[in-house]
């Protein structure tokens, strides 16, 4: 009797299985290599393209290899990694209006299709992973590093890094001649947490650290850089010391925003200190309250003439409107404070030729101008 051999068919079975799930295993995972491959092609493509654009295009001013001209240094981590692809292409298709950038976009009146706008972008991402960490040529410069120091340190170093009851100073010439810039680079970038200074490196850009490192230079050979603490920020500090029940460090930034600070508000720093002395606290803490609400009042009067001066090129006689938005009624200006606006002028806006007015003009011209604006848009 011939005995059937099932073991024979149950192998054969077996092994087509293994075979046959195999064979789509190895599609399934070329799959997706395939797909890798064909978009590397594309945006290969697209390189090349952004490449010969480029240097066309962009080349005269930005250098050859993007390390900057007349433009600025785009091959640079700090500027790559701060920005989006969207942002850069936006850069791009809009220009800077106000400076020598023009807007590329056919949609801008540019020679650019959005399309070749995307080549440019893939092209200048591939800089990214090779970039210096800093712009070729960059120069660390003590006043940039005042604004920082104003910004970010001074709520515990004081206005001049004279220091405070919460923190060393740092602009002492016996400290600063036993430590070099060395030293100090490695104790801004880590800080020293357990002892309350905080890690910066995680905050500050590398260029903003050398500019304070340039700071600290300044103040090794002795000189004095202006502080730029907008009197907003010095009245905060004051609110926030008293929140902490610190009176000392309260009456420390109250007299620095004392010195800096015009118009009504004057009057309000003598009853706070008083509030302090008899031990009023509550009373204290109502009363800078109120002075950080109201803070800054200028004269629409006075604001007439530097608006003639300095805006109205752009915003057109009157708030008109040109280049610039017309402030006439306008929504940003009613629905910001007062401080606020005051913040907006000194630091303008990014990507737009609305620049900052930081050291062209004083808080108390832009506050005047603000008032005019207020009453353009009839504010109360
Ligand atoms: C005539 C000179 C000139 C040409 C040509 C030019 N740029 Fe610019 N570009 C500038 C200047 C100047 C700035 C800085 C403007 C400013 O002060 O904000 C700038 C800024 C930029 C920025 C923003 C950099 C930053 O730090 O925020 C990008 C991105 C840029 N350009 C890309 C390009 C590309 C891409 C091209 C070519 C299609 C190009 N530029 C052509 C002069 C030029
Ligand atoms: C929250 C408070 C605080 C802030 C904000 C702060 N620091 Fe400090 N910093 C400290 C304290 C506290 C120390 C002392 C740490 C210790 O005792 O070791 C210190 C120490 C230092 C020292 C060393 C001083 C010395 O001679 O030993 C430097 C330099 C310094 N800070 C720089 C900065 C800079 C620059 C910034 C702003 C980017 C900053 N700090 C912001 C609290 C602060
Ligand atoms: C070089 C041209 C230019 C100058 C000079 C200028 N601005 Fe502007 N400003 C602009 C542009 C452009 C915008 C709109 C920016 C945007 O597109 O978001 C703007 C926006 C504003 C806004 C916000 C309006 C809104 O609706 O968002 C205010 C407020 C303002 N400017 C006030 C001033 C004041 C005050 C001055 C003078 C001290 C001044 N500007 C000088 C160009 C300028």
């Amino acid at each position: 009797m011939k005995i059937e051999n099932y073991e024979r068919h149950y192998v054969a079975g077996l092994i087509i299985t293994v075979l046959l799930i195999g064979a789509l295993g190895i599609i399934w995972m070329n799959e997706t290599p395939r797909m890798d491959h064909q978009a590397e092609e594309v945006m290969k493509e697209s390189v090349l393209r952004g490449r010969e654009i480029y240097i066309e295009q962009c080349a005269f001013c930005h250098g050859s290899t993007g390390q900057g001209e007349a433009g600025p240094a785009l091959n640079n981590k700090e500027y790559l990694e701060s920005v989006s692809d969207r942002i850069m292409f936006e850069t791009v298709s809009a220009g800077r209006p106000g400076t020598i950038m023009p807007a590329w976009a056919q949609g801008n009146g540019g020679p650019l299709t959005d399309e070749g706008i995307r080549d440019l972008v893939n092209f200048m991402r591939l800089w990214e992973e090779n970039a210096p960490e800093m712009a070729e040529g960059f120069v660390p410069d003590p006043a940039r590093g005042m604004t920082v120091f104003s910004s970010s340190c001074f709520i515990c170093h004081g206005e001049n890094g004279e220091g405070s009851p919460a923190a060393p100073a740092i602009n002492d010439q016996n400290r600063l001649a036993t430590q070099d810039n060395d030293w100090y680079r490695d104790l801004i970038s880590y800080g020293r947490p357990a002892k309350g200074m905080p890690t910066w490196r995680a905050v500050l850009s590398l260029s903003q650290v050398e500019d304070l490192l340039s700071l600290i230079d300044a103040w090794r050979a002795g000189e004095t850089v202006a502080a730029g603490t907008p009197v907003a920020d010095l009245l905060i500090a004051a609110l926030f010391e008293l929140e902490q029940g610190e009176v000392d460090d309260t009456i420390f930034y109250l007299d620095r925003a004392e010195q800096k600070a015009f118009g009504p508000i004057l009057e309000n720093f003598s009853s706070v200190r008083e509030s302090l002395n008899d031990d009023q606290i509550e009373e204290a803490l109502n009363q800078l309250i109120t002075m950080n609400a109201d803070w800054p009042i200028g004269n629409a009067e006075e604001g007439k003439s530097i608006y003639v001066v300095y805006c109205r090129k752009c915003h057109g006689a009157e708030g008109s409107g040109g280049i610039g938005t017309s402030l006439i009624s306008n929504d940003f200006v009613l629905t910001n404070s007062n401080s606020e606006l005051l913040a907006f002028t000194l630091s303008g806006r990014d990507g737009t030729a609305m620049g900052g007015f930081d050291g062209r003009l004083s808080e108390e011209q832009i506050a005047d101008v603000i008032a005019l604006l207020g009453e353009w848009s009839s504010k109360d």
